[in-house]
């Protein structure tokens, strides 16, 4: 326990003596004698809000995190007092907090801590910027492993480890290297199989210390703003990514063909240059949805033009690269060239809508083009008029899709790498510097980005890419882990990084394949391109300084494999809509680190490597040269080898077999797994029949299909198909159920279902209790059959 010297030393202030208690609805206020008031709000039973004032003072409520349509209500709502301190209690939990110090004690209904205060809240005064340093220290509960925080390059498990929000060009990082692009001050803790989540949603930079300064204790701080927090209770790590994910918003349900595989370059010009590709995938048969165009499309890097010397008509590029099933995908970044012809320039300037240093000028900073003013996207005009300039450029262009870049935002030749601290933002009518705002700039301008987009699409559903983000970006566009390199070890960072997005609400997420810096070797791009086609965004993008990227640029038989596992991902590009569906509908992750799959088993607490993609596949990167295979933990329950179907059982460590073709790859037992045929991209095909390779199990296992028309807002007026399936397996007999919801009429009559590990041989088929002759089932000996896509029930009966 620290002492109250020790304390005084470090300059803290805490608060004493509670003097006044008020209830008012949904929340509580306990003000001490100090002038500290902590506001508790219940938002529902298992996820509370603690907000700290000084001085009798609260600022402003105002979160460009949370969703405006965040769940609110709970059902149960009780307070007592005792001689020592204040409860209340949820339906689910119970908050004591004492009457001397103001310290929060969080339990379950059974008395089970899951989260107490140590010092509980503290703060410094700030001299120099006004305001506070807020402070919350925390006591770390026997062997409690700590996970989520957004992008941090860094063991999935963060105990011992000391991490930092402030979105950062960080420019070919290494590992554990902080902080990089994104702020997500979201970290679930566990301990004794009871998760929970605290997210600070707080955007100065923060600071986050999982028992690295002191053994025993959690803490996190701020250098300015309000100590507010939002606290989830699991227990399971599921519940506290969805309750965090719904407070923090999911997308909409992308394009699908922004789904598919991805090809982009620093930069791809001329307009011939991007035919060639184009015309070399179709002509390898390699499926591919985009190509992407760099800063060097446009007009000496002012956004919003186009170089007409390498692109003279773009619309016509376009329509022709559409013709052969591509979309174009193009960069805007926030600098705005400081150039008095420039017309984005001089619209700005005229409506004073850029950025303003605290004594008055323009903040300008270097970027690609020379000085550059930077619009302040905090101020809803200045988005307003931001989208606009969507509407002549998609209208002039048809391009499909928009990437913001550098919007840290990244300025270049200053040692911040940033704008001045003293930078105005007007903060949606809350000005501010950039302390407070930087966090968020790049999340308001993709904001701004994706109200163009969207609006000026329309009817087809927007796709826009952002570099930068705070919590709560995922609302609005799908993002990538930055400036990587093109080592082993970064193909390891990128494996934890996903995941860690993943498990921190924001799952539209992928890495520049293969690396942005330097070259990989034909081996190390396979291995990168295996992991990233389970991915949710797969996507190879490289500085292209060190020589080409393509699938074909290393040898034929690193092109094959890259074919094979393209191919594999527009197969199962029905699984992954579904996972996507899941996502934005319900907040659950589309990939799983092992903790989350199975919080129960503590082998899973340290394991980094291996995820779960969706429910069913399990997913293990080769991460060095060379191997034949590699060790990884398969996680309880039955999985079969997805190469050679041989059935495992999970719970230990294992060598599994994995040539330079394959990646370690296992399906659970039971899953029904939806696949297309391959197509070269979106819609080149009409699926004329849905396979669906069923693993037999014997017991109960639940699948889903979410499909629609990949495109528009159909689905949001019923117009989607949802297919549950509910399978039970016997020793001689596979029961197959299916339940069906929604209005889209899906392409194909049939199912041609795989039968993977059936330990009988077919008898007798019966589609909905009635019996059908075998043969007009049966298409390949006893392991495929054809049915009716509507049917209610299968039943498999064996010998
Ligand atoms: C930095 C981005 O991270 C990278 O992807 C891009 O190629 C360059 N900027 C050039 O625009």
């Amino acid at each position: 326990m620290i002492t109250n010297t020790e304390l005084e030393y470090k300059g803290n202030l805490y608060p004493n003596q509670v003097t006044d208690y008020q209830k008012d609805s949904d929340k509580f206020y306990l003000t001490t004698e100090n002038g500290v008031i902590l506001e508790i709000t219940v938002i529902r039973n298992s996820v509370l809000r603690f907000r700290y004032a000084t001085q009798h003072t609260f600022e402003p409520d105002f979160s460009y995190a949370i969703d405006p349509d965040a769940s609110r209500g709970f059902n149960e709502l009780l307070e007592e007092e005792t001689t020592t301190d204040y409860r209340i209690f949820t339906s689910k939990l119970q908050i004591l907090v004492d009457k001397k110090t103001l310290r929060v004690q969080i339990s379950d209904l059974e008395g089970n801590i899951l989260n107490e205060d140590e010092l509980g809240f503290h703060w410094e005064e700030n001299y120099e910027h006004g305001g506070n340093t807020v402070k919350m220290s925390k006591i770390t509960q026997p062997s409690e492993s700590f996970y989520g925080m957004g992008d941090k390059a860094t063991h999935t498990n963060l105990k011992g480890r000391r991490v930092h929000n402030w979105v950062t060009d960080q420019y070919a990082y290494g590992k554990d290297q902080e902080p990089l692009y994104k702020a997500v001050p979201f970290f679930i803790g566990l301990h004794d199989n009871r998760a929970y989540g605290i997210f600070f949603d707080n955007t100065f930079r923060t600071h986050f210390d999982f028992s690295h300064e002191r053994r025993n204790i959690t803490s996190f701080w701020a250098d300015g703003g309000e100590m507010n927090y939002y606290f989830f209770y699991g227990p399971a790590i599921s519940r506290v990514v969805q309750a965090y994910t719904d407070l923090t918003g999911t997308p909409e349900l992308p394009p699908l063909w922004s789904l598919g595989y991805h090809q982009s370059k620093w930069s791809y010009y001329p307009e011939k240059r991007v035919k060639e590709i184009a015309r070399k995938f179709r002509k390898l048969k390699i499926p591919c949805d985009a190509l992407y165009l760099d800063i060097d499309y446009m007009d000496g890097f002012r956004c919003f033009t186009w170089d007409k010397k390498h692109f003279p008509d773009p619309k016509r590029m376009i329509s022709e690269l559409e013709e052969e099933g591509f979309k174009t995908v193009v960069m805007i970044d926030p600098g705005i060239k400081v150039d008095r012809e420039y017309s984005v320039y001089q619209e700005g300037m005229e409506n004073d809508y850029f950025c303003k240093r605290a004594d008055g000028p323009v903040m300008t900073g270097k970027v690609w083009p020379g000085p550059c003013a930077f619009p302040d996207y905090t101020d809803p005009k200045v988005r307003e008029w931001w989208a606009g300039l969507y509407e002549s450029f998609i209208k002039d262009s048809g391009l499909h899709a928009v990437w913001n870049d550098m919007n840290e935002p990244a300025v270049m030749e200053v040692p911040t790498k940033t704008a001045p601290l003293d930078t105005r933002h007007n903060y949606d009518g809350n000005p501010c510097s950039h302390r407070k705002a930087h966090n968020i700039y790049g999340m308001q301008m993709v904001r701004a980005t994706y109200d163009g987009v969207k609006k000026y699409v329309f009817p087809k559903r927007p796709f826009v890419i952002t570099r930068a983000a705070y919590a709560g970006t995922q609302r609005f566009a799908c993002t990538w882990t930055g400036d990587n390199v093109a080592t082993w070890e970064h193909l390891w960072i990128a494996n934890v990084q996903v995941q860690r997005m993943c498990m921190s609400g924001y799952s539209f997420v992928g890495s520049d394949i293969g690396g942005f810096a330097e070259q990989p070797n034909g081996e190390l791009f396979a291995r990168w391109v295996q992991l990233g086609v389970f991915h949710p965004f797969c996507r190879v993008h490289s500085s292209g300084d060190h020589g080409d990227q393509e699938p074909w640029s290393f040898d034929a038989e690193v092109t094959g494999i890259v074919r094979k596992f393209i191919e594999l991902r527009y197969q199962l590009l029905p699984y992954l809509y579904t996972m996507f569906w899941r996502y934005a509908k319900e907040g659950v992750p589309m990939l799983k680190s092992l903790v989350y799959y199975d919080q129960e088993d503590t082998q899973t607490h340290f394991r980094t490597d291996e995820f779960v993609f969706g429910d069913h596949f399990l997913v293990c990167p080769i991460q060095e040269p060379n191997a034949k295979g590699r060790r990884m933990y398969i996680p309880r329950g039955n999985w079969y080898n997805f190469w050679t179907g041989e059935l495992v059982t999970g719970g230990s460590e294992r060598w599994v077999a994995s040539d330079i073709d394959k990646i370690p790859l296992f399906i659970k037992e039971g899953a029904i797994i939806p696949k297309y045929p391959v197509q070269q991209y979106v819609g080149e095909k009409t699926i004329e029949q849905l396979t669906l390779s069923v693993y037999y199990k014997e017991g109960d296992e639940q699948s889903t299909i979410y499909e629609d028309a990949g495109e528009g807002y159909d689905y949001k007026k019923g117009g989607y198909s949802v297919r549950n399936f509910r399978l039970r397996g016997k020793p001689k007999e596979l029961i197959i159920q299916q339940f069906k919801d929604g209005t889209y009429i899906t392409p194909y009559k049939s199912f041609k279902i795989n039968l993977n590990g059936l330990p009988f041989k077919i008898s007798k088929v019966e589609v909905d209790n009635e019996k059908v002759p075998l043969e007009s089932v049966r298409l390949n000996g006893d392991n495929s059959i054809e049915v009716d896509k509507n049917f209610n029930v299968l039943h498999l009966i064996g010998r």
